[in-house]
C-alpha cells in the first residue's frame, strides 16, 4: 500500500508519519518548498511531541519520504490523502479553495483507480462536490472523507489510539482500501464507522463544536462559581464522574482557541443558516468564547486595581494549549493586545519559543525562562498550561517579583500551594481565601 499525503501542516505531517509508523511508504507533499527542504534535512517544522523521532526513524527506515511536487508525489500511490488548509473567510465560511486546486492537481497525475480522500475539515457536500468537479473536467475519481481528531500536542497518541475513525465512502473499493490502511489499529479494537460522505463530514463538524460548546459551557460555570463561592475544578470532577457528561474538556479556561474550534463552530454555524437551521447553542458557544477574552482581560485589570499603566506584567505561555508552537487563534492574543492598550510592559516566556508568537507579539520582549520574565514584575499571568508551569518554585518567583500577584487562568495551582507562597492569587471560577483559610480540603 502506497500513501501519499498533501498538505504537510499539523494533520498532514502527523497523519504521514504514523502511516509510516504502521508500515507503509509514505509520501508527504507540501508546496511549500522550503518546509519540504527543512524535513529532507532532517529538521521538523511544527513542534508536536515525539514527532520528530517517528519522522528521524520512518526516515532512515526509507518508508518516508517528502517532496514538493504534487505530480511526483501521488505518481504510483493507492491513496492519496488531502490536509491542506480550509481557513475561515471573513463571513465565516470555510475556504476550499486549497481543497479543490490540490484535488484537481492529484487527479491530473495519479493513477487510475487511486483513491482520494479528502482530511481537511470541510462542510457537508463538500467531498461530493469534489467528486462532481473533477467528473465536470472529466477525471472520474473515486473520494472518501476521514476526518481528523487530532489535538495538538497529543497528536501522535491520537493517530495511533483513536477513539474510533470515521470513514465516508461511496464505493466498496474505497471501503476496501481504507479497511486495509486502518487495519494496524485492529489490535486495539478501535472501531472504524463506516459511512456516507455527508455524515461523515458533519461528523466532524458536530464532534468539534460539542466539545467548544463544553468548554464554553465549564468557563460560564466558572463565572457562577466566583459569584457564589463555589470551586468550579471540583464541579467539573463532580460532573465528569457521570459517565454520560464524561470528564473531558471540562477544564475551565481563558476560553478555546487553536486552529480548529473557532473555525469550525464558525463553519458549521454559517453551513446550518445557508439552509435556514438555527444552530442556537453553536452560536452562542461563538459568542460566549468571543465574551470571554474580553472578559479575561478585565479580571486582570480588576486584579491589578484596575491599572496596568507602567507596570510590568509578566506573561507565561502564550500559544492555545501545551505543548504546541500554534498561534492560531489564541486567547493570548487578545489579552495582551488588551493589556497592552491600557499601558501594559509586557515581557512573555512560552517554552515553545514559537517564531508565530515572535511574529504576532513583536516589539513586545521574550524570555529564556520563567523566573526571569518575573523579575520586578507586578502580576505573574498564566495563559497556557505548560506543565514546566506546574513545578514553579514559587518562593523563588516571589522573591524576585515587585508585588506578589499570581493571576493563573488555567487553574494549574491549589489554593493551598499558593497560600503558603506568599502570591496573591487569582484564578478562574475559584475564590481565593486569605492566608490558611484554603478552600481546599486536601
Ligand atoms: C488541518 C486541516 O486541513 C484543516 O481543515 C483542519 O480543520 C485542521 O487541520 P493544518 O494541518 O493545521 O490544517 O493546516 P496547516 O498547518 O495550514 O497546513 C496545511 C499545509 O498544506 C501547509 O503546509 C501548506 O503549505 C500545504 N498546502 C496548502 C499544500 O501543500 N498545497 C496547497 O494547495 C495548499
Ligand atoms: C481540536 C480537536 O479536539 C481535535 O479532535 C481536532 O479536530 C483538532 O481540533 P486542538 O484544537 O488541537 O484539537 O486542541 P484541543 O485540545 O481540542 O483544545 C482546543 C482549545 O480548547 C484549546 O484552546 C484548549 O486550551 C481549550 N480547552 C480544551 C479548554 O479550555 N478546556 C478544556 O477542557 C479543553
Amino acid at each position: 500500500m502506497r500513501i501519499t499525503v498533501v498538505g504537510t501542516g499539523y494533520v498532514g505531517l502527523v497523519s504521514g508519519v504514523c502511516f509510516a509508523e504502521f508500515g507503509f511508504n509514505v509520501t508527504c507533499v507540501d508546496k511549500n518548498k522550503s518546509k519540504i527542504e527543512e524535513l529532507n534535512r532532517g529538521g521538523v517544522p511544527i513542534y508536536e511531541p515525539g514527532l520528530d523521532k517517528l519522522i528521524s526513524k520512518n526516515f532512515a527506515a526509507g518508508r518516508l519520504r517528502f517532496v514538493s511536487e504534487i505530480e511526483e508525489g501521488v505518481r504510483n500511490a493507492d491513496i492519496i490523502f488531502i490536509a491542506v488548509g480550509t481557513p475561515s473567510r471573513s463571513d465565516g465560511s470555510a475556504d476550499l479553495s486549497y481543497v479543490y486546486q490540490a484535488a484537481e492537481e492529484i487527479a491530473r497525475s495519479a493513477n487510475n483507480g487511486a483513491l482520494i480522500v479528502i482530511k481537511s475539515t470541510v462542510p457537508v457536500g463538500t467531498s461530493g462536490a469534489v467528486k462532481k468537479f473533477l467528473l465536470d473536467k472529466g477525471i472520474d475519481a473515486d473520494v472518501a472523507f476521514n476526518p481528523e481528531f487530532l489535538k495538538e500536542g497529543a497528536a501522535v497518541e491520537d493517530f495511533m489510539h483513536p477513539d474510533r475513525v470515521i470513514l465516508g465512502v461511496e464505493s466498496k473499493n474505497a471501503k476496501r482500501i481504507l479497511s486495509q490502511v486502518y487495519r494496524p489499529l485492529y489490535v486495539f479494537n478501535t472501531p472504524l464507522v463506516f459511512t456516507d460522505l455527508e455524515t461523515a463530514e458533519l461528523s466532524k463538524y458536530a464532534s468539534n463544536a460539542f466539545l467548544a460548546m463544553k468548554v464554553a459551557f465549564i468557563n460560564e460555570i466558572a463565572d457562577l462559581c466566583e459569584s457564589c463561592g463555589a470551586d468550579v475544578n471540583e464541579v467539573a470532577i463532580a460532573m465528569g464522574l457521570d459517565k454520560r457528561i464524561g470528564d473531558k474538556f471540562l477544564q475551565a479556561g481563558p476560553g478555546y482557541g487553536g486552529s480548529c474550534f473557532p473555525k469550525d463552530t464558525s463553519a458549521l454555524n454559517h453551513f446550518a443558516a445557508e439552509r435556514g437551521v438555527n444552530l442556537s447553542l453553536v452560536k452562542e458557544t461563538i459568542r460566549s468564547n468571543g465574551d470571554r477574552r474580553k472578559r479575561m482581560a478585565e479580571k486582570i485589570l480588576s486584579a491589578c486595581g484596575n491599572n496596568v499603566r507602567g507596570k510590568n506584567i509578566a506573561v507565561l505561555g502564550v500559544t492555545f494549549k501545551a505543548n504546541t508552537d500554534d498561534m492560531r487563534d489564541s486567547p493570548s492574543i487578545d489579552i495582551i493586545k488588551a493589556l497592552a492598550e491600557h499601558g501594559a510592559h509586557i515581557k512573555i516566556y512560552d517554552p515553545s519559543f514559537s517564531g508565530q508568537a515572535a511574529e504576532i507579539f513583536r516589539g513586545i520582549p521574550f524570555g529564556d525562562n520563567a523566573y526571569d520574565v518575573c523579575n520586578g514584575a507586578d502580576a505573574v499571568i498564566i495563559l497556557t498550561d505548560w506543565s514546566e508551569f506546574r513545578a514553579l518554585n514559587l518562593k523563588e518567583l516571589n522573591g524576585r517579583v515587585k508585588n506578589p500577584l499570581l493571576i493563573d487562568l488555567r487553574n494549574i495551582y491549589t489554593l493551598s500551594e499558593v497560600n503558603s507562597s506568599g502570591f496573591n492569587y487569582c484564578s478562574v471560577g475559584r475564590v481565593f481565601k486569605k492566608l490558611g483559610a484554603a478552600k481546599e480540603t486536601e
